[in-house]
């Protein structure tokens, strides 16, 4: 049996990949390079030294992704990494992001339909909860209000799956709520390549801590949060990705079901947290000042993690140091 893994390059389908490797299963990988590059893939191969087939395509093309499933009958389940991420340029692009993620994954499942493949790992994330209804976040809190078409994205794709399993309970699937994926793996050899200037925090510090960027803004200190700073659940990326494993033998164990986890750790950190963690994990400098809120942002946001701890038995296990040191290892060995 094998495990078709769309987006396989990519930051987080590349880490799954090697704990799916270092599980001893068989993978397949599907990406067109679009936010990644061929030296991840043997970046895989040197970490895990273990092979894997490997398909340049869109998944967005019907007939090469029919052509993947016929010539690979044993493929048994779907993780699906492919997708636009970027949630500024989500805005200003919302029609390829509705192509990209929401077609993408249309064509998949159709696909999946049609060869009779019907486990499938959904890549979501807490971006789902809108202004959160409570803080810790569970599984069961109210969903929509997104600000921007990358969320929506995401939150559509969630009605989808619950449809498509209201009208054929046949369909194992696992939606996972990414919480705030940060660090790389410990090699240094793979992380998170964002293109341009980075949206997110992490790879802002890093970037700044590097010297790449000048300094870091704080969006906003008037929150209501300990230092007045945004709160989020950062996680570490291998952490993120174990929990796929877990969720695929949820689904290989369960036989039919629609199951939705949030991956996190459970605890909050603040903007000046992280700047002031990363400098203790690195002994580098991260500058930064105080700037106005970011459009879109709220104060706090965290999980409660326990739904995935009671029914998958997984759990965040590296350190907030551990995210600092394999973000600022990563750029340090690729700049
Ligand atoms: C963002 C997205 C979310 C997406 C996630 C993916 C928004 C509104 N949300 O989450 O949809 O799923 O990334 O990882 O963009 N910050 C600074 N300065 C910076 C960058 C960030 O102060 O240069 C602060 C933010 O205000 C926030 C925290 O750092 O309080 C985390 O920001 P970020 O890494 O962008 O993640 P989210 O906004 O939580």
């Amino acid at each position: 049996m094998s495990i078709l893994v769309t987006g396989g390059a990519g930051y987080i389908g590349s880490h799954t990949v090697i704990e799916l490797l270092n599980a001893n299963e068989e993978v397949i990988i599907v990406d067109n390079f679009s936010n990644s590059k061929p030296q991840s893939l043997e970046a895989i191969k040197t970490i895990t030294g273990k092979d894997f087939k490997f398909y340049e395509i869109d998944y967005l093309d019907r007939i090469a992704l029919e052509k993947v499933f016929e010539e690979n009958p044993s493929i048994d389940s779907v993780l699906n990494f492919a997708g636009f991420k970027a949630v500024g340029e989500s805005v200003k692009k919302p029609l390829e992001y509705y192509t990209n993620n929401i077609s993408g994954a249309l064509v998949l499942l159709e696909t999946m339909r049609k060869y009779n493949v019907k486990k499938f790992v959904f890549s979501s994330s807490a971006t789902v909860y809108g202004e959160p209804e409570k803080i810790p976040l569970t599984e069961d809190c109210k969903i929509g209000g997104t600000t921007n078409p990358y969320g929506t994205t995401k939150l559509y794709i969630e009605q989808i799956l619950k449809d498509l399993y209201q009208s054929d309970p046949t369909w194992d699937i696992a939606i996972l709520r990414y919480f705030n994926p940060v660090g790389a793996h410990e090699s240094g050899l793979i992380g998170e390549e964002p293109q341009g200037i980075p949206n997110n925090l992490m790879p802002y510090i890093v970037r700044v801590a590097a010297g790449i960027l000048p300094e870091l803004s704080v969006f906003g200190n008037d929150y209501p949060t300990p230092d007045g700073t945004g709160v989020r659940d950062y996680i570490h990326v291998v952490d993120l990705a174990k929990g796929h494993l877990k969720a695929l033998e949820k689904l290989n164990k369960e036989k039919q079901g629609l199951f939705i986890y949030n991956l996190g750790t459970g605890t909050g950190y603040s903007v000046l947290d992280m700047v002031k963690a990363f400098e203790k994990a690195t002994g580098k400098k991260v500058a930064y000042k105080i700037a106005p809120r970011r459009e879109g942002d709220i104060a706090t946001c965290y999980s409660n993690p326990e739904k995935a701890e009671k029914e998958l038995g997984w759990k965040a296990e590296k350190t907030l140091e551990d995210m600092c040191k394999d973000s600022w290892n990563f750029i340090k060995n690729n700049n």
